[in-house]
């Protein structure tokens, strides 16, 4: 691990702009610039070629010749270690979870739990006041309300909650890519933590069958459509794709509203504008800054050739500032007309399974904090995570008065 992070810094000394991106800079933006500079298409002296071009990557989503596995569907190397979770197979095992799993993700369902996410959000502000002036607002507030509403959505009982919440944190740099050794100890236990709990829960839910996620999928293990293996990766890793991005992504909404006041002030008029900073902060500062897809076969891309088992690097936190698609695609603005284009979410087939409900999550986050807390204002510098993958805080000191 000690020689991937010389050979990083080796590379971006050199001028490798995706290698300086891969050293996790506070600031990426100006290194996708680079990117952009180099072309369509810019293969690294790492090897993977690297796209912050909108159109290309779009296209590379939605083209079936690429994967998210080795040609021979074997797990590529460094990916999450959730093998079984959708996000790491290709189809057709992908299509059959993803469409086993939908009924609780679509659209009507996130609606469904907005009233909730208010009711969360309201407690999680009584209790920070109530703890003093001063606070960050991603430990007591941001981290908490995705949690609670991935909890209630899969169905982990109240009792076994604080468990989860302590094992979810420590699996979170499964998301960051590279993990240090001495993490990779703590993560693997966490991790063997984490499947006794689901096997302990999903018994529970058996028994006890709910309105939750784990209640609706059981009978389609008895059918034999999916099986335990399945389950088990599945239950662990939707709260922790749905907790770690929607986290930053109301980390990183209020970060951009309280550097244009004048926007916050916006939204404080008209409470409604909380779904276009929901919409422009996925594009201008997304949780999800790159994924990547390997080759299936040799394929012919922007005048290059790519061979088998080839890796392109997809920069959604570049391409999302692609001045052909987003004009002005630096400035922060909250009545921009964005539609579906941005890639914060994917596109093709993994397109996010949680976007709706993320973006509710959001919504009301913002809503709840500017109406209770009008005054906000940052109260010392903010930490940054350091990974490459998913940006957002650590630390986001504020204050309320
Ligand atoms: C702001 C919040 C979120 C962001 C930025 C985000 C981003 C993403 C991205 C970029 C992908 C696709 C990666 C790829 O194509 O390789 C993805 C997939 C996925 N996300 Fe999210 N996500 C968010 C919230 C959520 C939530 C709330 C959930 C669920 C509760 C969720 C569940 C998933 C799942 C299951 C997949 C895999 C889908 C598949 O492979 O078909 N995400 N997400």
């Amino acid at each position: 691990m000690r020689f991937f992070h010389e050979l990083i810094r080796t590379l971006a000394k050199q001028g490798d702009p995706y290698a300086k991106v891969l050293a996790a800079p506070d600031d990426p933006y100006p290194h996708y610039e680079e990117l952009r500079a180099r072309g369509v298409l810019y293969q690294s002296s790492l090897g993977t070629w690297v796209t912050t071009n909108h159109k290309l990557a779009n296209e590379v989503l939605r083209d079936r010749r690429f994967g998210v596995r080795k040609a021979n569907g074997e797990k590529a190397p460094e990916f999450m270690q959730f093998d079984n979770s959708m996000l790491g197979l290709d189809p057709p095992d992908h299509t059959r979870l993803r469409r086993m799993t939908t009924p609780t993700f679509n659209p009507r369902m996130a609606e469904r739990w907005r009233t909730r996410a208010e009711k969360i959000c309201h407690r999680l502000i009584d209790d920070l006041l109530a703890t003093g002036d001063r606070f960050n607002l991603m430990t007591a507030f941001a981290q908490h309300l995705p949690i609670a509403v991935i909890a209630d959505l899969v169905g982990i009982p109240e009792e076994h909650r604080r468990t989860f919440y302590v094992l979810s944190r420590e699996i979170t740099p499964l998301l960051d890519g590279v993990v240090t050794y001495e993490k990779k100890q703590s993560v693997d236990a966490a991790l063997a933590g984490m499947t006794k709990l689901f096997t302990g829960i999903i018994a529970q839910r058996r028994a006890d069958p709910r309105d939750d996620m784990i209640s609706r999928m059981l009978p389609m293990v008895d059918e034999g459509r999916l099986s335990m293996a399945e389950l088990v990766p599945l239950c662990m890793f939707l709260p922790l794709a749905g907790s770690e991005t929607t986290v930053n992504l109301i980390g990183n909404g209020v970060l951009a509203l309280l550097r244009h006041p004048e926007q916050w002030e916006m939204v404080a008029e008209r409470p409604e504008l909380a779904a276009g900073v929901a919409a422009e902060t996925l594009r201008y500062d997304p949780p999800v800054q790159t994924y990547r897809r390997i080759a299936h076969e040799p394929i012919e891309l922007a005048g290059v050739s790519l061979p088998v088992d080839g890796e392109l690097a997809i920069v959604a936190g570049g391409a999302n500032r692609d001045p052909d698609v987003f004009p002005d695609p630096a400035r922060f603005d909250i009545t921009r007309d964005i539609g579906a284009d941005t890639l914060s979410f994917s596109s093709g087939i993994h397109y996010c399974l949680g976007a709706s409900l993320a973006k509710m999550e959001a919504e009301v986050a913002y809503q709840v904090i500017i109406s209770r807390m009008p005054r906000l204002r940052q109260a010392g510098p903010v930490r940054r995570r350091g990974s490459f993958i998913i940006r957002g805080m650590l630390e986001f000191p504020l204050s309320a008065s």
